[in-house]
């Protein structure tokens, strides 16, 4: 018996505002931390707006939101995921009252899902912290900002509670420890922040995000609220017993967001973490009462996996998303270095399942390539059949993880329109269906057209994935 996936599977693809919406300083916006990282998650940011960075007009979503949505209409998407950019509601984001033609706009961009009956998946904050709140509080190493989110969450769940059902409190919550400007708006340096001031601003995070989960239950009985991981499945490099243990504590020290998340107290192996190493964080006892308020599911992006080894004189510590780890020779690499794996996406829903028993979401997955864009008949477009196996191959493995019995509640490939990439700030790292025309000098026209994998990902929507080879 092949075994499908569920019915009202939520099919669609993922996008972040700063990374595709551009409009940078249209409608009152203010300023995020994004609209100063001309370079990417990685390196350094600017003074102020400079023209090189790529994100300030994105993909120009602000104004062509219309257009692209019918496009994924067309392909049949049932939800699509969507980030607010925190400082077009509050532009600082420690004001009082809220930026109504910031509101407005979302307002028209969820009218327009609606229309075609798609579901919006909401990512409250993705790597956007208004500018402000990092310049002036040092972003979440400061407890006010718990406050100043809380605002923010009420303002967008009293607005759009009406037409927004799925909501995640922080993107990668996760990745702060890793990259603490882009994910937690801290400008201090992260060679001069201590292990405590990371752990103590990932608290600050965590505090918010149960906050948020009990004001969304509060206000919108129908919601669902979801925390988000960067899932990195870690094998041992060998059978090695020691190797096995660096991987196990690879992957509790990623397991903990979501274990805070779902079972509302930080566990025993993390508490361990801390006095073996030393860390004391301000955790209140109001906050142990607030972390009690557990998300309903777990949303997680997958890219690629990684091995751990106790032995440092082994393997090569190789490229990836954002967390570290050793090299599996066994796998191939994309362009940019990231091991594909996707059987690892099926331990992974099975990991995650067995571990917490709530439904999840795969709310990120895809394949960074270069795009040709060819002439086909009169008809420009690209033959990214690179993607279309990508793809697949993943889909396969989320497909056997249902039949081992996991609860999956949908599927949102990465980046389903080409925009600006999270790490290198580059156009050419394309991830989507449609084929947008800017290039990494910033130059084009912004038309968009439609890939190979667009028609293939509508046949997959529509087959609720018996198309999958
Ligand atoms: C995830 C982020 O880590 O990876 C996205 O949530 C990002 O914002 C995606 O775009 C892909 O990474 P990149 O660096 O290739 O854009």
């Amino acid at each position: 018996m092949t075994t499908t996936f569920p019915e009202g599977f939520l099919w669609g693809g993922a996008t972040a505002a700063n990374q595709f919406e551009g409009g940078y300083n249209e409608g009152g916006k203010g300023l995020s931390i994004q609209d100063v990282m001309p370079q990417g998650g990685m390196s350094p940011s600017t003074e102020g707006p400079t023209a090189d960075n790529l994100k300030l007009i994105g993909i120009d979503f602000y104004h062509r939101y219309q257009e692209d949505i019918a496009l994924f209409a067309e392909m049949g998407f049932k939800v699509f995921r969507l980030s607010i950019a925190w400082s077009r509601i509050f532009p600082k984001g420690d004001e009082e009252t809220p930026n109504e033609e910031g509101l407005a706009f979302y307002d028209r961009v969820f009218d327009e899902l609606a229309k075609y009956n798609i579901e919006p998946l909401v990512t409250i904050s993705h790597y956007e912290t208004p500018l402000h709140l990092a310049r002036e509080y040092n972003g979440w190493t400061s407890r006010e900002l718990i406050g100043f989110y809380e605002r923010y969450c009420r303002t967008l769940f009293e607005r759009y509670g009406n037409r927004v059902k799925y909501w995640l409190t922080f993107n990668e919550i996760n990745s702060v420890l890793h990259l603490p400007f882009m994910s937690g708006g801290i400008e201090t340096p992260k060679s001069e922040l201590t292990e405590a001031d990371l752990y103590q601003a990932v608290h600050h995070e965590l505090v918010a995000s149960a906050r948020a989960t009990r004001l969304a239950h509060e206000l919108m009985p129908d919601a669902q609220v979801g925390c988000m991981i960067l899932a990195m499945p870690t094998y041992p490099l060998t059978p090695d017993p020691a190797d096995v243990v660096s991987a196990m504590n690879a992957l509790h020290m990623n397991y903990a967001f979501g274990d805070i998340h779902c079972r509302g107290e930080y566990p025993g192996y993390l508490l361990r973490y801390f006095r073996d190493n030393g860390i004391e964080l301000d955790i209140t006892a109001q906050d142990r009462e607030d972390l009690k308020n557990t998300v309903d599911f777990v949303s997680f992006s997958y890219y690629m996996s990684i091995c751990e080894t106790a032995d440092p004189t082994k393997g090569t510590r190789g490229k990836g998303n954002i967390l570290g780890g050793v090299a599996n020779p066994t796998l191939e690499a994309s362009e940019w270095g990231w091991q594909i794996d996707p059987q690892g996406l099926r331990v992974v829903l099975n990991d995650y399942w067995d571990r917490w028993q709530k439904p999840l979401f795969i709310v990120e997955n895809g394949l960074g390539a270069m795009d040709e864009l060819v002439d086909l008949d009169g008809t420009k477009t690209v033959e990214d059949d690179y993607r279309i196996s990508y793809l697949n191959d993943h889909l396969v493995q989320a497909r056997e993880a249902v039949a081992d019995g996991v609860e999956l509640m949908g599927y949102t490939t990465w980046g389903c329109i080409d925009m600006v990439s999270a790490s290198t700030a580059q156009m050419s790292k394309r991830y989507g269906f449609i084929y947008v025309d800017r290039n990494d000098d910033g130059s084009g026209t912004l038309e968009r057209y439609r890939k190979k994998s667009f028609d293939w990902y509508r046949g997959v929507i529509a087959s609720n994935g018996a198309r999958l080879k």
